[in-house]
């Protein structure tokens, strides 16, 4: 039966070769018959930083993603133990960025990638069973609705170090409601899957990976069902509540102006040299580790 399967995903992929297609980084997969809906396997172990890699084949398969027509459901997840997605390579946003690197550049492709999520034509599906913490949780707040499992931790520690939670604060806001949002804001704070489910972060959460993976399996498949047409005037009625491009240009001048501040590139570089790199030990609970190390 598995083999079965296997053939038969093997089969659909290179039907559909033409389509978007994955990366190393990002690995694809059909969840339906005709590959309406796709999973996107994020797999850059072992904490899945969202580095300059992540991004550039982020950025591809988004820029796909709007010239091709099957894709209707897109679900993202992980198959790194313990992790979604991590923060932004802090590499990147330090003062000496590696060898070949432009900081800038990356960085407008993030956002680039941030908006690209929202204004997509499909729907997106984040299917959480591990650490979000920062980038990875800026990313899953700007798609169509979040499910939990029992891995799963939200997070921004962008407080602890010095900066605000640029691309995923205000859907925070309307998702949770500003008081809650502020505390887990203000105080950088890591927010089970349970509470998660509780306050809004995440429609709802799994006692188990399996049960996560049919709901989403089945949410996607289903939702594949109906024409495009609708999906898309469905998710443009619902937008009609998301916060404005003026709100995040808002917001980005808030995070430049305190990236600025000479506070931040200490606290960077403290925390690069604390966590050997971002290293698995340390993210497994970077928000906490940040603040017990810098404060
Ligand atoms: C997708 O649909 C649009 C509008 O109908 C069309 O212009 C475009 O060529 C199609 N793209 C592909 C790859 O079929
Ligand atoms: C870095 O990228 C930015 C934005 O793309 C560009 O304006 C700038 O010239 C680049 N800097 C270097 C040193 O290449």
């Amino acid at each position: 039966m598995a083999s079965l399967k296997a053939v038969f995903v093997c089969l659909v992929l290179a039907a559909f070769s033409g389509a978007i297609t994955a990366s190393n980084l990002l690995k694809k997969s059909c969840i339906n018959s005709d590959c309406s809906a796709v999973r996107i396997t994020i797999s850059n172990p072992p904490v899945n930083l969202w580095d300059v890699n992540v991004i550039s084949q982020l950025n591809t398969l988004l820029i796909a993603l709007k010239t091709e027509n099957n894709t209707k459901v897109v679900v993202v997840s992980s198959d790194v133990p313990g992790f979604f997605g991590s923060q932004i390579d802090l590499n990147v946003l330090g003062p000496n960025p590696p060898p070949g690197i432009n900081g800038t550049a990356v960085l407008d492709q993030y956002y680039d990638n941030l908006e690209r999520i929202l204004d997509a034509e499909v729907i997106f599906i984040a299917e959480v069973n591990g650490r979000a913490w920062g980038a990875g949780d800026e990313h899953l707040l700007r798609m169509d609705m979040r499910f939990a499992g029992p891995d799963a931790i939200f997070g921004a520690p962008e407080a602890a170090v010095g900066l605000i939670h640029v691309g995923g604060m205000q859907q925070l806001v309307r998702l949770v409601g500003p008081g809650v949002a502020a505390e887990y804001m203000l105080s950088a704070a890591q927010v089970p899957a349970k509470e998660a489910a509780r306050t809004g972060w995440v429609n709802s959460a799994y006692r188990t990976a399996e049960a996560l993976r049919e709901h989403a399996d089945s949410l996607a498949s289903r939702i594949a069902l109906f024409h495009i047409e609708v999906l898309r005037a469905t998710k443009a009625s619902i937008a009609e509540q998301a916060p404005s491009a003026q709100m995040l240009a808002r917001d980005l001048v808030r995070f430049d102006e305190l990236a600025a501040m000479p506070f931040v590139a200490k606290n960077v570089a403290r925390i690069l040299t604390l966590s050997r790199d971002q290293s698995k030990g340390w993210e497994l609970n970077n928000n906490d580790n940040i603040v017990k190390a810098l404060y």
